[in-house]
């Protein structure tokens, strides 16, 4: 490639009479940041030349060049031995310079019948769909993590809140399990994105298409995609696959960030349930006695940028004309750092789950108290006196009051003050308020009976196997 003569950018500077200001180049090259596309943008290449030779567009010497002097860069990329240039602007610019210098002109055959703004758009899709099924194996570890650790925890009673108020007891393994499906859905999510982004924009063009007899749905398949866009001008504005993955990525982030709350909470001096292993808490530097979960703090606070990358891609392409503005160059960061963060967050929590210590005393004392079981006991009631639920409920209402008068639990009133509906009801009440009875009293699907966890289980190592 002829450099002009005032050494203007040789790809598309050849109608400039003035250098690039150096403030352009620092606002206009995103190699920095889009180096990750390498190996997609050589996948591309090869295969479009591929296209091009069969269809003899280009000839088969030309070809050959073209393929070997890719597989040369591809090498260099791979060895870390590449090196990228501001200079020339972006990953599709370095890869096509450093092409021309090692095979000449041939090179410059390998842009017929495509534009960097097809070639940008199908770069990055296909970096998001190999994102996707990396983020979703690292979900199918922790869930497993998951589940070993519930496993181990069926009859852990444990006080389930609602409003961060003691509610009602449940197995500790429910409540971790709840976290096995959101993290499923999380997956389910992101795995059913992939039907919608398996379309193959390559051989768009700039916009409009192209007047070479292309075979896009070669290209399509032989890169993998399902089938070719259906429409070159949609192809190269579209970036609802990144907008897509970034919301999956905040939701997931947002799951994670309410499972550190807990885990934080957990750990607080006066819950005491979980210990933090040390290689997953931090000390202060003030304070000796500290051990602080920083871990699950910075999970939890890195929903900041999760939710901050969607906002961002979503106000870059909001009121954007069609086709390719350069305002899309922006889509990657957020993409970027959205996938690393999230990748690191879900290792971090599998980390912590693992080395957690669970202390099962603290948990059970924080059960003992028998007015967690108030709403078993308006059931109990319900089934036993055949009353109506209502009617049991300001029953027992009653009873949580007085013994809230007497600073005491409603298994600490006496038998008459239990009487309530008949002489010996008072026994029976007391018989009947056992914390320790409580999950097994559950019945239904999906409740915390050891019954259904044990199926939830089940289940769930099947899904994952
Ligand atoms: N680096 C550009 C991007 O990421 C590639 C497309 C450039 N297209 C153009 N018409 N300038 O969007």
């Amino acid at each position: 490639m002829k450099k002009n003569k005032k050494n203007i950018n040789p790809i598309w500077g050849s109608n400039f009479n003035k250098l690039s200001n150096p403030l352009l180049e620092k606002i206009n090259s995103s190699i920095d940041f889009d180096k990750r596309l390498a190996l997609q943008d050589i996948k591309v290449s090869e295969v479009h030349s591929l296209m091009l030779k069969n269809k003899k567009i280009i000839s088969l010497t030309e070809y050959k060049s073209i393929t070997k002097g890719l597989k040369k860069i591809k090498n260099l990329i791979i060895n870390n031995k590449f090196v990228f240039k501001r200079s020339h602007e972006d990953i599709h610019m370095n890869i096509e310079m450093e092409l021309h210098n090692l095979i000449g002109d041939a090179a410059e055959k390998l842009h017929t019948a495509r534009s960097r703004n097809d070639q940008v758009v199908t770069d990055f899709k296909l970096w998001v769909i190999e994102a996707i099924k990396e983020l979703s194996q690292k979900i199918t570890n922790l869930q497993k993590t998951i589940i070993n650790k519930s496993g181990l925890h069926i009859n852990t009673i444990f006080p389930g809140y609602t409003h961060l108020q003691s509610a009602q007891i449940v197995s500790f393994a429910h409540h971790l399990m709840a976290y096995y499906e959101m993290l499923k859905r999380d997956k389910d999510r992101f795995l059913k994105s992939i039907d919608r982004i398996n379309e193959c924009p390559l051989g768009s063009a700039a916009l409009a298409g192209t007047s070479f007899d292309i075979d896009r749905v070669f290209t399509s398949k032989k890169l993998g995609f399902k089938k070719p866009t259906s429409n070159s001008m949609d192809s190269v504005s579209d970036r609802d696959f990144a907008l897509e993955f970034l919301s999956n990525v905040a939701i997931c982030g947002s799951h994670l960030s309410r499972i550190s709350e807990d885990i934080t909470i957990w750990t607080n001096d006066q819950f005491k349930f979980v210990t933090l292993s040390d290689d997953f808490s931090t000390g202060s530097s003030i304070m000796p006695q500290k051990k602080n979960p920083d871990s699950a703090e910075l999970i939890r606070g890195k929903m900041g940028r999760f939710s901050g990358n969607l906002i961002s891609l979503l106000s870059i392409v909001k009121g954007l004309p069609l086709t390719y503005s350069k305002d899309l160059q922006e889509d990657k960061e957020p993409v970027f750092d959205s996938y690393d963060n999230l990748i690191t967050s879900i290792d971090v929590i599998d980390g912590i789950f693992k080395g957690l210590k669970i202390n099962k005393e603290k948990m059970k004392n924080a059960c003992n108290n028998s007015n967690l079981m108030a709403t078993d006991l308006a059931d109990w009631l319900v089934m036993n006196y055949k009353i109506s639920f209502r009617k049991a409920y300001k029953m027992i209402a009653k009873l949580v009051k007085i013994a809230d008068k007497k600073n005491c639990q409603i298994n600490d009133l006496t038998d008459i003050e239990l009487n309530i509906i008949g002489n010996d009801s008072g026994l029976k009440i007391k018989k009947f308020l056992k914390i320790d009875n409580s999950i097994n009293l559950k019945k239904s699907l999906g409740s915390t009976s050891p019954k259904e966890i044990r199926k939830a289980i089940a289940s769930a190592k099947k899904d994952l196997n």
